[in-house]
Formats: structure tokens, C-alpha cells, sequence
């Protein structure tokens, strides 16, 4: 290897390293690592003291959030909080004892089956078990 080939080899090297030291930052941005996060099975979401009757909470469950309800006779039930039309967050609506979607007016019993609106479909349900003061969400199947 004469002067001139050493030189140019030691000049290509260079900007090789600041072309993949320019373009490498730029590919990891946008290629963000895949997130791993928990997929439980059940999460513990307060005591019953927390669900007065005609009451409801948002929970994260998973990835996915969970509204559990306490209707007006006691009884707690647990669906997906996000609409099955266009995945707008629902809420209870104590007045009409429904789950309501304020997006389009799509409404749901407390089953989680869509009664009217566009919800093309019923919202998932979750088991709530109650032992002692505890309140729990579990998947179900
Ligand atoms: S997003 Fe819920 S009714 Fe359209």
C-alpha cells in the first residue's frame, strides 16, 4: 500500500464513522423499542368504601382501560372502558343506570351489550370478585 491508498483508506474510515454516527441516532428514533408491559390478570382496584352505589373508576388493566361500576343497588361490574365504535372513553351514567359513550351517544347496559348508537358490538367484561373489603378486576377466559 503506497502513501496516497493509506490516505484515502484512513479518509473513506472517517467518513464512514460520521455518516453511521449521523444516521444511526436518526434510524433508533425511528424504531422506538418495543415496550414490554405487564398483561396481569387480575389488578386490585380499592376497598368497597371506594364505590359508593351509582359510582364508577377508570383503571389501567394491562394496556387496555377497565371502568368498574358500582350500580344503584350494590352490585359491581367491570367492562373495557373504551367504546367498540371508535374508541371513545365511556362512563357510567348513574341517571339512566347505562354506560354511555359521549361521542356519539352509543349506549350500553350494564352487561356491557350495546343497546343503541353506533357500537357495532358488546364491550368485554371482567369478573369483579369481592372478598372481605377488597375489590379485584379478573380477566376473564
Ligand atoms: S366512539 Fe363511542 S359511539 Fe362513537
Amino acid at each position: 500500500m503506497n502513501r496516497r491508498q493509506f490516505i484515502n483508506l484512513i479518509l473513506g474510515g472517517g467518513a464512514l464513522g460520521c455518516l453511521a454516527s449521523a444516521v444511526y441516532p436518526v434510524l433508533r428514533y425511528m424504531m422506538p423499542p418495543e415496550q414490554v408491559e405487564a398483561d396481569p390478570d387480575s389488578i386490585k382496584v380499592g376497598s368497597t368504601k371506594d364505590f359508593p352505589a351509582g359510582s364508577s373508576k377508570i383503571f389501567k388493566f394491562g394496556r387496555k382501560p377497565v371502568i368498574v361500576i358500582r350500580d344503584l343497588k350494590g352490585g359491581f361490574h367491570a367492562l373495557t372502558a373504551t367504546c367498540t365504535h371508535l374508541d371513545c372513553i365511556v362512563q357510567y351514567q348513574k341517571e339512566n343506570d347505562i354506560v354511555w359513550c359521549a361521542c356519539h351517544n352509543g349506549k350500553y347496559d350494564l352487561s356491557g351489550k350495546n343497546v343503541s348508537g353506533p357500537p357495532p358490538r358488546p364491550l368485554d367484561r371482567f369478573e369483579v370478585k369481592v372478598s372481605g373489603d377488597e375489590v379485584a378486576v379478573v380477566r376473564t377466559a
